[in-house]
């Protein structure tokens, strides 16, 4: 029996439920929504380019740290914290940032979660009236009072039904059946935009980089996407490398995570660029981008209100995995210090959620709207504070995996259950212990002068 089996923890119960969860909670809005906005802002390839990289350099090795740590202490990420700094009191107050983290981004999530799960029946709707969904339809929703507040409810509601099943019956079975369904979705979108005539400048827009659109703030929405995207620096990642299998190889596992993410982001944007350019929309539409122009385009094309649908149900199942993630930080926090089953854990958990989420919900609505906070929406504002905690937790745990973990236990666990080339061993010490927290640290600084 496994050490933390005898603890009373649930675990994945395979290698390949494991990877699906992990990627069910890396893949989400990031991709669907966040991903195609900020290339658009971003100016497209050069900013593609610059969140490989991001991914590559700082992603990566932050998830084989969290997933590192998390399974060497089968804790989670709170404890991590508290056993890991010299100091309990600082440790706690790390790990409950990441409780406050997981909170913020819940807030604003669910908001934008309820709106997608909301234009899958608006959508069907409007297929059903044979009319397209316009600006008008996503402004009286995204401002409205009660219908918004009610989906925002409803997917938290979902999200804590699946959570209260509990790791391995609950998230892993759920992942395991959506991520199949979602890379389909996805490829069935792309070959509709790919094969609209004039769909070659939005390829070109997405792969052909102009440097001269490289700046500092690229670089720092390309980082602060990297994390959010990877679901990085909540203890989001710590807490599923707590139920990773012991024979998870784990350095491959977190590659094949960041590959598939960042191919799932790719393949979105090639069902949004393409179709955008081919019919005539606005790359740089802001975070309206997925609401209001993509039923505007697809309406243009050939059975465009069924992809419409389509191209929704595909954010919504998308949604799933990564909600659940965000959720499971503070219950597995909850029932491990207080013992409560992971029904009323969740329960609580969603109710504290759905309390900040309200603020986030309303704030474009007639109730919040004249409120500002440093000059800033509620939803801004916790969009703003996650950017900037997200990196920091990233900070956080690379130094407790690199440096405050005892020697030898974090190479020792990397390379548990397989025979690890040197190379690759020294190179995720170096990513590790120092290019990620380096550059997590120049950016983060960036980010305090530069906006
Ligand atoms: N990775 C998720 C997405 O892209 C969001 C997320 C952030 C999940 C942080 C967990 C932790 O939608």
């Amino acid at each position: 029996m496994d050490q933390q089996q005898s603890r009373g923890r649930d675990v994945f119960r395979s290698g390949l439920g494991a990877f699906a969860a992990t990627v069910g909670s890396a893949v989400g809005l990031g991709n669907i929504w966040r991903f195609p906005y900020d290339t658009g802002r971003g100016g497209g390839a050069a900013f593609v380019l610059t969140y490989v990289l991001c991914v590559a350099l700082v992603g990566l090795p932050v998830m084989v740290a969290e997933h590192a740590i998390g399974r060497r202490m089968r804790r989670n990420a709170v404890h991590v914290y508290e056993s890991l700094l010299p100091s309990k009191g600082t440790g706690t107050a790390i790990g409950y940032v990441g409780l406050v983290a997981a909170v913020l981004i819940m807030a604003f999530y669910t908001d934008v979660a309820g709106w997608v799960f909301a234009y899958v029946f608006k959508s069907l709707g409007a297929l059903a009236h044979g009319v397209a969904l316009g600006p008008a339809d996503f402004e009286s929703l995204s401002s409205g009072t009660w219908e918004p507040l009610l989906w925002q409810a409803g997917v938290l509601s979902l999200a804590s039904v699946i959570i209260a099943l509990g790791v391995s019956n609950g998230i892993e079975r759920v992942t395991k059946m959506l991520m199949p369904v979602l890379f389909l979705l996805l490829v069935v979108c792309d070959v509709r935009a790919l094969t609209l005539p004039g769909s070659g400048s939005g390829v070109s827009y997405l792969f052909k980089p102009d440097l001269s659109k490289l700046s500092g703030p690229v670089l720092l929405s390309a980082l602060g996407l990297a994390f959010f995207k990877l679901s990085l620096g909540i203890g989001a990642m710590t807490t599923y490398g707590s139920y990773l299998p012991e024979n998870t190889r784990i350095v491959p596992n977190a590659a094949r995570v960041v590959l598939a993410d960042t191919a799932v982001s790719l393949l979105a944007g090639l069902a949004i660029f393409p179709a955008l350019f081919a019919l005539g929309g606005q790359p740089s539409g802001g975070p309206g981008l997925l609401f209001i122009t993509i039923p505007l385009v697809f309406s243009k094309m050939p059975m465009g209100g069924l992809f419409t649908t389509l191209f929704f149900v595909l954010a919504a199942t998308a949604t799933i995995g990564a909600m659940v993630s965000i959720m499971e930080v503070p219950v597995a926090w909850f029932t491990e210090r207080t013992h409560v089953s992971r029904l009323r854990a969740s329960v609580v958990t969603a109710a504290v959620m759905f309390g900040v989420g309200v603020l986030a919900t309303l704030s474009r609505g007639p109730v919040l709207s004249g409120v500002k906070i440093f000059g800033k929406s509620f939803f801004d504002l916790f969009i703003y504070l996650s950017n900037l905690l997200l990196p920091l937790g990233g900070l956080a745990i690379t130094v407790a995996a690199g440096w405050l973990l005892p020697q030898g236990e974090f190479s020792a666990e990397i390379a548990k259950g397989h025979v690890m080339p040197g190379a690759i061993h020294a190179l995720m010490g170096v990513l590790v212990r120092f290019l990620a927290p380096v550059l997590i640290v120049i950016v983060l600084l960036m980010s305090l002068w530069g906006r």
